[in-house]
């Protein structure tokens, strides 16, 4: 039977967005797999007052069943008020790449999804995004559409010029989709080697400084449908004193390099409303996991990696939504 998000405590991104746009500062959307991800998460959000977006990928349906993570939702959401917090979640399907996969997540409770029809010509992803949003308006779920591929250093995101976005396109999608967001592509991609080390130049630290993000591109399009919320997926910074971490451990992670908070910051004050961040999760989690296991070889309890490994990715979480997404202090 079908269950309506507003009965487990979610709520859909509207209104998150409204604020967000006006405040400006960006919504985080974080995605997780696991307890410990779902804890850190709501610990962060709790003490720093932000509203959060929680999402699930497909990889994370397929590592841990979309029916378990939406109960894990719902049990995070009475854990904080439990904790005494107050803030708002919204529960989100994350590159959803069908009708039906839309439909299910609607149908158990998900407030928001993301039909991410960017891989296909523009015609067929205005057809099957109308077709989600047809759906999930009748339940007041809101829907992120995505035009321009995002890809990742393979693809060779920066020399690629056909894969940003077309300003041209947008308004027309947004009026004949009806979305309630939109994804772009202004040079971020998906994981931790956004950047091959040759698009980069050295700062005085030694750290790759990589290419800016198109915000001319941006501007085109705030310009095009003004006071529309717009996403940045592929938004971690591949942290370096992480990525450090995980090669002093055993580790090995090349030249992995991502978005400066800088020009998230900068993002975060314009239409951008939401800022997708999951591998910068991912790096702190390795990163404590290995510590432990160098330091203390013979621990085998998990509860005392995965116990360090979510107590170093709340402070992430709080960093990011305190200095970079400036979504602290807005629940
Ligand atoms: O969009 C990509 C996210 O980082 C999720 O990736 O499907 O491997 O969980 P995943
Ligand atoms: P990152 O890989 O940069 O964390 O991006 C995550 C993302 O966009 C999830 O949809
Ligand atoms: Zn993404």
């Amino acid at each position: 039977m079908a269950v309506s998000y507003k009965d487990l405590g979610f709520v859909n991104t509207r209104d998150m967005f409204k604020k967000a746009f006006a405040g400006k500062y960006a919504i985080p959307a974080y995605n997780f797999n696991n307890m410990e991800q779902l804890q850190a998460i709501m610990n962060a959000c709790g003490k720093s007052k932000s509203p959060v977006i929680l999402q699930v990928s497909a990889g994370a349906r397929k590592y841990a069943n979309a029916t378990l993570l939406r109960y894990m939702g719902q049990g995070a959401i009475a854990m904080a008020k439990d904790m005494g917090y107050n803030f708002p979640v919204a529960l989100h399907l994350d590159h959803g790449d069908t009708y039906e996969q839309c439909v299910s997540c609607i149908d158990s409770g998900f407030s928001s999804v993301m039909i991410d029809g960017s891989h296909h010509d523009y015609e067929k992803n205005i057809e099957i995004t109308s077709k989600v949003v047809e759906y999930a308006h009748k339940h007041d779920v809101t829907v992120e559409g995505e035009l321009g591929v995002l890809s990742g250093i393979e693809d060779d995101v920066v020399a690629a010029k056909s894969i940003y976005t077309q300003p041209e396109q947008v308004e027309d999608f947004v009026k004949k989709t009806g979305v309630d967001s939109l994804a772009i592509s202004i040079g971020t991609s998906h994981g931790a080697y956004k950047f091959k080390p040759e698009q980069c130049t050295k700062g005085a630290d030694g750290i790759l400084v990589p290419p800016p993000l198109r915000f001319d591109i941006l501007e085109e399009i705030e310009k095009r449908i003004p006071g529309f919320p717009i996403v940045l997926h592929g938004a971690s910074s591949v942290l370096p004193q992480y990525v450090e971490m995980i090669n002093k451990f055993g580790g090995k992670l090349d030249a992995a390099v991502g978005i400066p908070a800088s020009e998230l910051r900068k993002a975060a004050t314009s239409a951008v409303c939401k800022i997708n961040i999951d591998s910068d999760g991912r790096l702190v989690m390795t990163a404590m996991i290995r510590k432990v296991f160098a330091e203390v070889p013979k621990e085998f309890d998990p509860r005392k990696y995965l116990g360090p490994a979510r107590d170093e990715l709340e402070k992430m979480i709080m960093d990011k939504n305190q200095n970079v997404l400036g979504s602290a202090g807005n629940a």
